[in-house]
């Protein structure tokens, strides 16, 4: 069975305290976070504040997924705002492995988000620290976007080395998870999935999220 992270990047903002009580309420496992910067990606969604605003209310994980550049400059603040993950794109981290150390020292389980151009072997050599791989498998930036079919291939290979090294690491697959291919993705080896459009366009979110919990748990 999959953990589910709803991302709140498709919430309705205005309405934001009822749907953090909706993925309170449901069989949710994380609440994952999209925070942009309008450098690293093409666009800008929301920080600290609302963050913080959410903290207050969740009753579940905070997974907080960095689309910036230099995150390092801001992981003090994400963990003081409430975050329990904190994933960095490898693209954006020159020095990914001191981004690694200053996470775990904040306290924070530390990710690390990969983009799909980006081959799974650059994150071998530093696996044993990392806890969450965040696999985009759309380009990031948008919610809403259709999922790209080669990030099965990139399961397989991360999960097969994981196995191998008998680590711990989850793999997190961000982008365009639908009902229809959530399980051809568990079966890849994925452990948890974010739904953003998926969960918060349904008519009945809970539901969906109970569906998707579902569909990934039958073997
Ligand atoms: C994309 C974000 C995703 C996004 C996923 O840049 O990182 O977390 O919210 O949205 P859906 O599930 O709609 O593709
Ligand atoms: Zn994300």
């Amino acid at each position: 069975m999959s953990l589910i992270a709803p991302s709140i990047l498709s919430a309705d903002f205005l309405q934001l305290s009822k749907d953090v009580q909706m993925v309170n309420d449901s069989q949710a496992d994380w609440f994952h976070l999209d925070i942009m910067d309008g450098r690293f990606v093409p666009n800008i969604s929301f920080g600290l504040p609302v963050v913080g605003a959410i903290k207050r209310e969740a009753k579940k994980t905070l997974d907080v997924h960095l689309m910036i550049e230099e995150p390092g400059n801001y992981a003090e603040a994400f963990q003081k705002a409430g975050a329990d993950i904190l994933s960095v794109h490898i693209e954006a981290c020159p020095h990914l492995h001191r981004n690694l150390q200053q996470i775990h020292s904040l306290g924070m389980k530390a990710g690390v988000a990969i983009n799909p151009h980006t081959p799974v072997s650059q994150l071998f050599d530093v696996l044993h620290d990392v806890d969450v791989v965040c696999m985009m498998s759309v380009n990031p930036g948008f919610g809403g976007q259709k999922f790209i079919e080669y990030t099965l291939d990139k399961i397989r290979t991360l999960k097969a080395e994981i196995n191998r090294r008998q680590l711990k690491t989850l793999i997190e697959i961000d982008g365009g998870v639908t009902l229809d291919n959530a399980k051809i993705i568990t079966d890849a080896g994925a452990d948890v999935l974010v739904a953003g459009n998926t969960v918060f366009s349904a008519a009945d979110p809970t539901a969906t999220i109970a569906e998707l919990k579902r569909i990934t748990s039958a073997n």
